[in-house]
């Protein structure tokens, strides 16, 4: 297949605003007659981006998953821009150094980060590949934006190409204390692939403070608070922006009839307990959803719940499958659900409802609706925006939060009921006393976490970094032309 676009190929496009992210913004679909076509994918970032990119007559650079060439198509006035990668990179840039290398390091090595020669080795080269594609797509003096852990070494390889260009960058996920990060072999490379960019965002001021850090200990570089000064004159900048969701989208999803209507079959289905507990993740051993369960499991066998008032439903999205650890997780998983719905169900009344499946977001706000008690409980998290998602559809001001200390929606949602997933004690009275709190304090802490999330949405943290972005002196930006 050379391209399934349903556009107008544009192979020559530039662009005056470019995004560069790991995965483009639309997933592959197969129609019933076997024909392929595009769906947006899910997901905040697109929707925050999408309306900019068209006013701008932007381009999206990515992989579009699997090994097809694609040629550049448009689709809703966005210029989609496919990087091709083969199985050899797949196995090495995705899988190996961005999922079996970055992601556990960046995640307080809650699972052994591998270190191997020939991962990186395909980083870069995959890193190449897309800096010389939005080289090639970004007009003179643009902006471009590049997304995440698995491009950190494109701001640099850009700026070398374009210096002309105004380079932002954003990492999704958290950024590690020195202690950790110091163990990557390759940390010198990709603390100055990162330079390269004018303004860096992370999601947490700790995250900029560690890279900050990072910069003036083992690069050498001045700083002082976020800024970084390069010897060619050029100043970084490296600075907190919390990412969010469509939150009135979200709101206005949720009180639609027929959303309201599924929460209600939904909580029937469950029969009626007094208390649906809810936890929707990627499959990721990142997010603690076995300590979660086991918690739940053990009020069950304390006789603090009982599954004629309890059931906690499990979502958990399938991800980066080819991977071992997460294959391993996976059996893990389905194994303490085995053991805690076989001791504590009973007919018509599991422990336990999991669903190893992804499902739309109407499907997911009816979830929100349906659920007492979120349980988001992540040994680290970028963000989590599961989080926002629950709250912006409480629309009736009700429901618990229960959310880990180490995601980076607790610095914003400070009313959740807060904990550490490493304390099962902990975790166990936390559920309790968030399934049995008042009307009264619900609604308070609901109320307040509503106004953070719907004053804070994904367009309001866009415009912050494009608008920090676009206020970088061209001079500074220049600086570097040599
Ligand atoms: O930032 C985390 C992230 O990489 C997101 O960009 C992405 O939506 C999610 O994890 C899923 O990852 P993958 O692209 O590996 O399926």
């Amino acid at each position: 297949m050379t391209t399934a676009s349903s556009g107008q190929p544009a192979d020559d496009l530039q662009a005056d605003l470019v995004i560069v992210a790991n995965r483009l913004p639309v997933d592959r679909v197969t129609e019933p007659d076997g024909a392929q076509s595009w769906r947006t994918s899910p997901g905040g970032l697109v929707t925050a981006l999408e309306p900019v990119l068209r006013a701008s007559g932007g381009a999206w650079i990515g992989w579009a998953g699997g090994t097809d060439h694609i040629e550049p198509f448009e689709r809703d006035g966005v210029h989609l821009v496919p990087v091709q990668l083969d199985d050899q990179e797949i196995e090495e840039f995705y899988e190996g150094f961005s999922n079996a290398t970055l992601w556990p390091l960046y995640h307080d090595v809650v699972a052994p980060p591998q270190f191997h020669r020939e991962w990186w080795d395909s980083y870069v080269r995959v890193n190449r590949r897309f800096a010389e594609r939005a080289a090639q797509v970004a007009t003179e003096g643009s902006t471009v934006w590049v997304q995440d852990y698995q491009l950190q070494l494109v701001p640099q390889m850009l700026r070398e190409l374009r210096p002309d260009l105004r380079i932002g960058f954003y990492l999704h996920i958290p950024f590690p204390p020195t202690e950790l990060f110091v163990q990557l072999p390759w940390r010198r490379q990709i603390l100055e692939g990162l330079l390269g960019a004018d303004l860096i965002g992370f999601q947490t001021p700790g995250g900029a403070a560690n890279f900050v850090r990072l910069v003036r200990q083992r690069v050498g570089h001045r700083t002082k608070s976020s800024s970084i000064y390069l010897p060619d004159g050029r100043v970084v900048r490296a600075r907190s922006f919390p990412i969010s969701i469509d939150a009135a989208g979200f709101e206005e999803l949720a009180r639609t009839p027929g959303v309201e209507e599924r929460a209600k079959e939904i909580r029937e289905a469950l029969g009626s307990p007094e208390h649906v507990f809810l936890g929707i993740d990627r499959l990721d051993y990142t997010k603690g959803i076995y300590a979660r369960l086991r918690a739940f499991g053990e009020l069950l066998r304390d006789g603090d719940l009982t599954v004629e008032d309890a059931v906690f439903v499990q979502v958990a999205t399938p991800s980066r499958e080819r991977v071992e650890e997460y294959r391993r997780l996976r059996d893990e998983i389905d194994m303490l659900v085995g053991r805690i719905n076989g001791v504590y169900g009973e007919i018509g009344n599991p422990a336990i409802s999991y669903l190893h499946s992804s499902y739309p977001r109407e499907e997911m706000a009816a979830l929100y609706r349906a659920a007492d008690v979120m349980v988001v409980t992540p040994y680290r998290d970028g963000m989590n925006l599961v989080a926002k998602e629950y709250v912006a559809c409480r629309v009736e001001e009700d429901g618990a939060l229960v959310l880990s200390e180490f995601a980076g929606a607790a610095h914003e949602l400070r009313q959740a009921w807060l904990v550490n997933p490493h304390d099962m004690n902990g975790l166990k009275s936390v559920l309790l006393a968030a399934s049995r709190a008042t009307a009264r304090d619900q609604t308070r802490r609901m109320r307040a976490m509503r106004r953070q999330v719907m004053e804070h949405d994904v367009k309001h943290w866009a415009d912050t970094f494009l608008g920090q972005l676009s206020a970088v002196p061209v001079e500074e930006t220049a600086a570097s032309r040599g």
